[in-house]
């Protein structure tokens, strides 16, 4: 009898079956793929910052050619090995959930909104053919909107000059806050200084720069509508480039240089 009980609730069963292990077979076939994508993705990010991407080419291929080094945020000191991580796997923003390679911020402190800074941060080098530092691209983080955006900022070898700014990841609204990643924003970045007397300067104002302000070098339109988001990149500049971020290594580097 076809139309039995058993028989009808025996084919659900065996459909249901079949649907599950297909959907439990691309999950974990695509996991991997996924992870992939996603640090391909961030790689990008990477050299997009420091406008050395290049669509024709082999991602992995570029981003090999970068020099990864490990920062201190304490000291500014340039470290070739770090606890035992392997530098192209070290995760700093997992350091952060480990109060034994992380600081707390105190609140007075944390204008960036990001409640613990790793101790070790790590960086990537553009070197010049005769091995003279080309540019710097230093992940940097801080609260918006809605959230935490996250990316990089790459700079020149004067470590004062912008070269470029390339998020991966925030939860700002498309149309308002996102527009940190329309490509007329990011236009505007390269060539802003940072620094004014060993002070961070550069801001997100409300509105337009004016051509004939004389400190249009440090200022970079808002995004209209988001006055939040725009201040949120503001406050990470300058907590990044403040001295709990990168401004040691800078000292450092013009050191060693
Ligand atoms: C649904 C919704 C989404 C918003 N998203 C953002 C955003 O992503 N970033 C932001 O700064 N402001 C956002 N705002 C606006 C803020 O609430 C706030 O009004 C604005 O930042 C003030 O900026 P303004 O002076 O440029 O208008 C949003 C508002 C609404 C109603």
């Amino acid at each position: 009898m076809n139309d039995s009980v058993t028989k009808t609730l025996g084919v659900a069963f065996v459909i249901c079956l079949v649907c599950s292990l297909v959907v439990s077979f691309a999950a974990v076939s695509l996991r991997d793929i996924q992870k992939e994508n996603a640090t391909n993705n961030q790689s990008i990010k990477i050299l997009q910052a420091a406008k050395i991407y290049d669509e024709s080419i082999d991602v992995k291929t570029q981003f090999s050619k970068l020099e990864m080094k490990y920062v201190d945020f304490n000291t500014g000191k340039i470290l070739d090995t770090y606890e035992g991580f392997v530098i192209e796997e070290y995760d700093q923003l997992k350091s952060t959930r480990d109060p034994n390679l992380s600081t707390s911020i105190s609140a007075s402190d944390d204008i960036a909104i990001i409640k613990n800074r790793e101790n070790v941060g790590k960086f990537f080098i553009v070197r010049n053919d005769d091995m003279t530092i080309d540019k710097l691209i230093l992940p940097i983080r801080g609260y918006g909107l809605w959230g935490t955006l996250y990316g990089y900022m790459a700079i020149e070898e004067d470590f004062n000059t912008v070269a470029g700014l390339e998020f991966y990841d925030h939860k700002e609204t498309p149309g308002l806050g996102a527009e940190v990643d329309n490509p007329r924003w990011k236009a505007m970045w390269p060539g802003k200084k940072i620094y004014k007397n060993d002070e961070v300067k550069l801001t997100v104002i409300k509105g337009k720069v004016q051509s004939d302000d004389a400190n249009n070098d440090y200022k970079v339109d808002g995004l209209s509508g988001a006055t939040l988001t725009s201040r949120g990149v503001t406050n990470m500049i300058t907590y990044w480039f403040g001295d709990s971020g990168y401004s040691k290594l800078f000292k450092e580097l013009n050191y060693e240089s």
